[in-house]
């Protein structure tokens, strides 16, 4: 099923709707799809609308939000009379109380002890001052979301709930020449088409485009006020040092929030509902008879400054506005501005480039790394053999492309961005592999890691790891050559496919690396798949129009060396692509016996990573590889079961 609208917007929270609303208003054809409201940042919020209280310091981001907080009213007002009902804004202000007095000069803003104390009754006595935010103010973001859904269904937009978007596909790097466009979003049951397409997703963009975003969760909770008929006893925002309080006019009092670097981990905890009581009870005594009224958590979508990505991506019909942070309800109607005026109107307001995602990008290209022209490619020789025999050798050719080292490395496992640059550097390899999941998800070991590598003099081979399932590792390949272009490997279409259920051996799934194959080669990609040492399957790949294949000489990282020798030397003997032998090899001696036995390349990772000295022994697995390589050249000697005297016996003295 294809379906095909002006403008499609991917997430359904507070910025998702708001530039749906927007568009729609300035007459496009608009399609939300929405995975689960619930679950998004909007719903968890508490609605602050605070660029004053939140100190932000970057001039750029200040100035957006500034400008937001000043649309609100406005836009408020114009979507409260699309919907006839009320969406929560309340023009309260912020209080900021401290338990220290601050060193520096007082602002305009501070008020001292007596007059916090004059200006809020009910705070706790340790409070020696704050500052007063009269213009930031609060919206009640369930309010409003339920408010934007209602103006959306009124205006026309249609809003698809539960639908979730598995993957953005693309035109072929090599027909479009226009540059890259997104064709379509596929879900579950469905392709959707469109003109346009937007990403507000949140902090699940990562999962289908290569961008920093990654969740930082927030506990919070409400309680109520036990007697509303008598007032509120709270009419502004308290925002704290470790926690706020944000009173509605229904009586519920929200209390937020915590900020944890948990992965998408569910739930609330003990110790996150205590800090927040703790910290409020010292803000505001006063809750302490407050009956608890619910309590929540979500996702934060952070980025590495703290800053919203926004507008114009490398594809020319794909928008982002996502990594809002803690400020996503306060920018919604800046956002959905800009936006619209981008993609529907074509004017860029000066404040959006401020915002674009090449801030975190490398601007590189990788024209001059390797030739085009295997004849103009020198093979790697030893530079320590100054008198180096000649080397009759082609260069290492992969899907067209040339490399002179025929040593592959990875990117895991190195105790530090140092040593792993060091032993890539001394290897002298010119691939290497990253792990595309692990990359995208902030592992442990992988933060900042695509950007420590210099993608100018190394060629990325983007892997699956960490794929369990053809469909899986599909996805991922595709986020991989995202993330290549977006290291500024514009042509970069290679992917290292693993597909790997087994967690004990870390043995391929045959059937499942097979079906992905024949996907990505349809796809356009070059396959660079790792298997089990079966010459029928390695056979079976290359007639799928894989780049090479890539058998294992014993499980990842076990450092048993090559313990399936016979079938490596048929699948080398079969094969008309490159054999890469990959995974196992624990020591030079084990990657020079690959070498001799034929294989056209090695990718090492855990011997040179996890080695007492990394950058040692990757120069020596870089001189193994053209060592083997050397004698496989140079051909071996036959093996004989008896002595053959190393001095001629013919000639000698009686
Ligand atoms: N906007 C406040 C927070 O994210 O906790």
């Amino acid at each position: 099923m294809n379906r095909s609208t002006d403008v499609l917007v991917v997430g359904g929270g507070i910025v998702g709707l708001a530039i749906a609303v927007e568009l729609k208003l300035r007459g496009a054809a608009v399609t939300v799809l929405s995975r689960d409201f619930a679950q998004a940042a909007t719903h968890a919020a508490a609605g602050m609308l605070a660029p004053e209280a939140e100190h932000l310091t970057s001039p750029a981001m200040r100035s957006l939000c500034l400008r937001s907080r000043d649309l609100y009213p406005d836009w408020i007002r114009k979507l409260e009379s699309i919907a006839g009902q009320n969406a929560g804004y309340w023009a309260c202000g912020i209080l900021a109380p401290v338990f220290q007095e601050p060193k520096a000069a007082i602002a305009a803003q501070w008020l001292d002890a007596t007059a916090i104390h004059y200006a809020q009754p009910g705070l706790s006595p340790d409070v020696v001052g704050g500052w007063w935010f009269p213009e930031d103010a609060q919206v009640d973001n369930r309010r409003l979301a339920q408010t934007l859904r209602s103006v959306a269904a009124s205006i026309g937009v249609e809003l698809q709930e539960g639908v979730e978007v598995e993957a953005i596909c693309y035109a072929s790097l090599k027909s479009d020449r226009r540059g890259d466009r997104v064709t379509a979003v596929k879900t579950a049951n469905a392709d959707w088409q469109a003109e346009h397409y937007i990403l507000a997703t949140g902090a699940w963009s990562a999962a289908l485009l290569p961008i920093p975003t990654q969740p930082r969760k927030g506990q919070m909770l409400s309680v109520r006020v036990p007697n509303l008929a008598a007032g509120l006893p709270l009419q502004r925002v308290l925002y704290g040092e470790s926690a706020y309080i944000v009173p509605r006019r229904d009586g519920q009092i929200v209390i937020g929030a915590t900020s944890e670097a948990a992965g998408f981990t569910p739930g609330n905890t003990v110790e996150g509902i205590h800090s927040l009581l703790h910290e409020a009870l010292r803000l505001f005594p006063v809750l302490k008879e407050f009956a608890i009224a619910e309590q929540w958590w979500g996702f934060r979508p952070e980025t590495p400054d703290e800053m919203p990505i926004l507008g114009k991506t490398h594809c020319e019909n794909l928008t982002v506005a996502t990594g809002h942070y803690r400020n996503g309800i306060l920018l919604a109607p800046i956002t959905a501005q800009l936006i619209a005026d981008a993609v529907w109107d074509r004017r860029i307001d000066p404040l959006l480039p401020e915002f674009s995602w090449r801030r975190f990008q490398q601007p590189r290209t990788f024209a001059t790394m390797v030739s085009p022209t295997p004849a103009e490619t020198p093979v790697q020789t030893l530079d320590v053999v100054q008198t180096a025999p000649q080397v009759d050798d082609r260069p290492l050719t992969i899907a067209g492309r040339t490399f002179r080292s025929r040593l592959m490395t990875g990117t895991g496992k190195y105790r530090n961005f140092d040593e792993m640059q060091q032993a890539i550097e001394s290897s002298g390899c010119e691939i290497i592999t990253v792990a595309v999941r692990r990359v995208q998800t902030n592992a442990p070991g992988h933060q900042g890691l695509a950007e420590a590598i210099d993608w100018q003099k190394l060629w990325m081979l983007p892997n699956t790891a960490g794929c369990q399932t053809a469909e899986d590792a599909i996805r991922v390949a595709r986020l991989g050559r995202e993330m290549a272009k977006l290291l500024g490997q514009e042509d970069n279409n290679f992917v290292k496919l693993e597909v790997i259920p087994d967690a004990k051996y870390l043995l391929p799934d045959p059937i499942g690396t097979l079906q992905a194959a024949e996907q990505l080669v349809k796809e356009g990609f070059a396959v660079l798949p790792y298997i089990n040492a079966d010459p029928l399957l390695a056979k079976r790949l290359e007639e799928v129009g894989c780049a090479t294949v890539m058998p294992l000489g014993s499980p990842i990282g076990s450092g048993q060396g090559i313990r399936n020798q016979a079938n490596i030397e048929i699948i080398i003997e079969n094969a008309n692509i490159p054999v890469v032998v990959d995974a196992g090899i624990g020591t030079p001696s084990e990657a020079a016996q690959a070498m001799e036995m034929g294989a056209d390349a090695l990718l090492i990772n855990t011997a040179i990573a996890q080695a007492q000295n990394p950058a040692l022994m990757g120069r020596a697995m870089g001189m193994a590889a053209i060592a083997g390589r050397m004698a496989y050249l140079a051909g071996r000697i036959p093996v004989k079961s008896i002595a053959s005297p190393s001095s001629p016996t013919t000639g000698t003295i009686a």
